[in-house]
C-alpha cells in the first residue's frame, strides 16, 4: 500500500462504515458520501463484479484507493435466488418485510432449505489497478419458516445459525460479527493488506 492511507468506502451505509472502520484499524476510511460521491449502479450479475465496479467508481471519482464489498443471501433450491438482487428481491422500494415474504413463499414445500450469505470485499489502489486484491466469505445456515429475534436487518430473522441454535436476528452484533459472512471478509481482508504493507 502507499503511504497515503486514505481509502475511500464505496458504501453508503454508515454501519458498515462503522464495522470495517473497526476492522480495518490500520486504514483510514472514507464514506464516498464525505467526498460527495455517489454510488454506482450495480449493474452485474455476480457479487464479485458487482464490488469491484463499485470500488472503480469510488477510486476514479475521488483519485483514492477503494474499497467495497457486495453481499447477499444464496438459495440453492432458488437457483441461488435471491443472490445479487437481495435487497430488491421483492422488487421497489426495497422492503425487508416483503423480501422474507417472497423467500418464504418462494420455498413453501421445498425439501432443501439450506442457504448460505456471501460476501465479497474489493480493494483498489486506483481506478485500474489491474491486480485488486478480493476476498469472499460465506456463512452457511438454512431458512426457516418462522421469523425469530429482533437484531440485524434484511434475511436475518428467518436465517437458522445451526451451530448456534438461533436465527442471525437473535444474536448479538458481536457474535453476528464473530460469525458473519462480512465478519469473515473483512478479517481476511485487513490481514492481507497487512501482508501487502509489509512487502
Ligand atoms: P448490500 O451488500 O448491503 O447491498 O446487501 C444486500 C442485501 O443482502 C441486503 O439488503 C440484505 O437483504 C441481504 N444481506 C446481506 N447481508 C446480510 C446480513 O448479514 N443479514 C441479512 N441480510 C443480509
Amino acid at each position: 500500500m502507499s503511504t497515503d492511507r486514505r481509502v475511500v468506502l464505496a458504501s453508503d451505509n454508515p454501519g458498515k462504515f462503522r464495522e470495517m472502520q473497526a476492522l480495518l484499524g490500520d486504514v483510514n476510511l472514507i464514506p464516498q458520501g464525505e467526498l460527495g460521491i455517489e454510488g454506482a449502479e450495480e449493474t452485474a450479475v455476480t457479487f464479485v463484479e458487482n464490488a469491484l465496479l463499485k470500488a472503480r467508481h469510488a477510486a476514479r471519482e475521488s483519485g483514492l484507493a477503494a474499497i467495497a464489498d457486495d453481499s447477499g443471501l444464496v438459495v440453492p433450491a432458488l437457483g441461488g435466488a435471491p443472490g445479487v438482487w437481495s435487497a430488491r428481491y421483492a422488487g421497489e422500494p426495497k422492503s425487508d418485510a416483503v423480501n422474507n415474504a417472497k423467500l418464504i413463499a418462494a420455498l413453501r414445500g421445498a425439501p432443501d432449505r439450506s442457504a448460505h450469505f456471501h460476501c465479497t470485499l474489493v480493494f483498489l489502489r486506483s481506478a485500474e489497478d489491474p491486480d485488486p486484491l478480493i476476498v469472499s466469505r460465506a456463512w452457511y445456515g438454512v431458512v426457516v419458516e418462522q421469523p425469530r429475534g429482533g437484531n440485524g436487518f434484511g434475511y436475518d430473522p428467518h436465517f437458522l445459525v445451526e451451530s448456534r441454535g438461533c436465527t442471525a436476528a437473535e444474536l448479538d452484533a458481536a457474535t453476528k460479527n464473530a460469525l458473519s459472512h462480512r465478519g469473515q471478509a473483512c478479517r481476511a481482508l485487513a490481514e492481507l493488506l497487512a501482508e501487502k504493507s509489509q512487502s
